[in-house]
């Protein structure tokens, strides 16, 4: 019986490989623009590195992560995000000592036990920044612009970008008590997952997707109504920053984010065609994460992208960038005797940095035309038991259909002037 891969795994197979390296390159252009330096760190952590830093009552922590003890009894988790591995790294490595701000991106698999659908996997990939080290809400436009820009770049549309503050832990348990005070008569209707999150969390019932929940919490308090002199300064400031900048986004009071860490500054970025999953951006602030990972008080922001979700996302609007094997040169030799000069002839034309590849299955000629026609082939360099006799190849134009008898030396710079005609 074949074995195939684990359920919410996917692989990525050589024809859609292209449309990664797209994406990742787009990635790599924009954060060389703003400055964001890349860190790859392990994909798997001690456990109690997500303990601390994402929060033991989120689902990530409760439910999701792939957990495991390895031969040195050690407890080790799969990262299902990447924040804390960088503020971890960051700590670790002291990079704070290199500069005040310290900006960092990273691309690569995450892993959660989460249900498997369109758009959510249990292995997927993140493309995240990190901005650590400035409280001002300027760095806050700067990391939400560049998610913006990378999607306008990639010709993404119908994207919206929602905003909202969560507040500090100065306001937040002032919302949470006013946000408890609210919904205290209504628990019994919300769904079960809800009426744990009451007591544990219960700013996370605001976006439970479940009809009953939304609808029992429309009239609740907004946060930020409640938010405190510096958290409304902020989130103020961020808004007009972003106005500025030509940048539109809808304040989403119940935008509330999965993860404990966050502070302040929460948005997403969504693509509503995208359905339940819609959310192909996510992010915040986390002022409280780096001293919760035991380093000195350092004002931080970042956002992830979800890099399945930006290709369907690119898969709908038709932009997925096109395919191609198309190859310079295929060499096709005829008979043994061909064989050497043929291969010669191939190392050589890669040599000079032409893309060229040859038969390898002793296929007759009229399947190495085959094949050249499926790359497709511009040029066929053919070697026959009288080209070898001559020190000649037969090179056929495959554009022009012409083909002519060159000599093997000049093969090569015959290629070159008919590519540039
Ligand atoms: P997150 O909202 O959990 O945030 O994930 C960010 C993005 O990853 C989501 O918007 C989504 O596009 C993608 N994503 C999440 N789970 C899945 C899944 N199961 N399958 C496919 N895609 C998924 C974070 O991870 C934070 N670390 C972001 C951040 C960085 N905040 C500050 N810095």
């Amino acid at each position: 019986m074949l074995i195939t891969g684990p359920r919410g795994t996917k692989d990525i197979l050589p024809g859609m490989s292209s449309s990664w390296q797209y994406m990742e390159k787009k990635v790599r252009d924009i954060c060389r623009l703003y400055g964001f330096k890349e860190i790859r760190t392990p994909v798997f952590e001690h456990t109690e590195l997500f303990l601390r830093g994402i929060g033991e009552t989120t689902d990530i922590v409760s439910k999701e992560m792939y957990t495991f003890t390895d031969r040195g009894e050690r407890s080790l988790t799969l990262r299902p995000e990447n924040t804390a591995a960088v503020v971890r790294s960051y700590l670790e490595h002291k990079l704070y000592a290199e500069s005040l701000l310290t900006k960092l991106f990273y691309i690569g698999p995450m892993f959660r036990y989460d249900r498997p659908q369109a758009g959510r996997y249990r292995q997927f990939h993140q493309f995240g920044v990190e901005a650590l080290g400035s409280k001002g809400p300027a760095i806050d436009a700067e990391v939400i612009i560049l998610a913006v820009q990378l999607l306008k770049d990639l010709g993404l549309t119908d994207l919206n970008l929602y905003l909202n503050s969560v507040g500090c832990p100065e306001c937040r348990p002032v919302y949470r008590e006013s946000l408890q005070d609210y919904l205290r008569e209504k628990t019994e209707k919300l769904c079960t997952d809800c009426q744990t999150r009451f007591d544990r969390n219960p700013m996370r019932i605001l976006d439970c997707k479940n009809p009953q929940c939304t609808e029992e919490s429309q009239g609740a308090p907004h946060i930020v109504d409640c938010l405190c002199p510096e958290c409304s300064t902020h989130f103020e400031q961020l808004k007009s920053l972003l106005t500025v900048a030509g940048i539109d986004f809808t304040l989403n009071p119940r935008l509330v984010r999965g993860l404990d860490y966050y502070t302040k500054t929460a948005f997403e970025i969504q693509y509503a065609a995208l359905g339940s999953q819609s959310a192909v951006c996510g992010g915040g602030r986390y002022d409280g994460l780096v001293a919760e990972c035991g380093g000195q008080s350092t004002p931080s922001i970042g956002f992830a992208i979800g890099l399945e979700r930006i290709l369907l996302t690119l898969e709908k609007q038709g932009l997925l960038p096109e395919v191609t094997n198309k190859i310079d040169v295929f060499v096709a030799p005829i008979g043994t005797e061909a064989q050497g000069m043929a291969f010669k002839l191939l190392c050589d034309l890669r040599k000079q940095g032409f893309t060229a590849d040859m038969d390898f299955m002793d296929r007759n000629i009229k399947g190495q035309m085959k094949q050249a026609n499926k790359y497709p082939a511009s040029f066929v360099a053919i070697i026959g038991d009288d080209e070898v006799a001559q020190g000649k190849v037969m090179l056929k134009n495959m554009q022009s259909g012409v083909q002519e008898l060159v000599d093997s030396s000049a093969v090569q710079m015959k290629i070159q002037v008919e590519m540039e005609d």
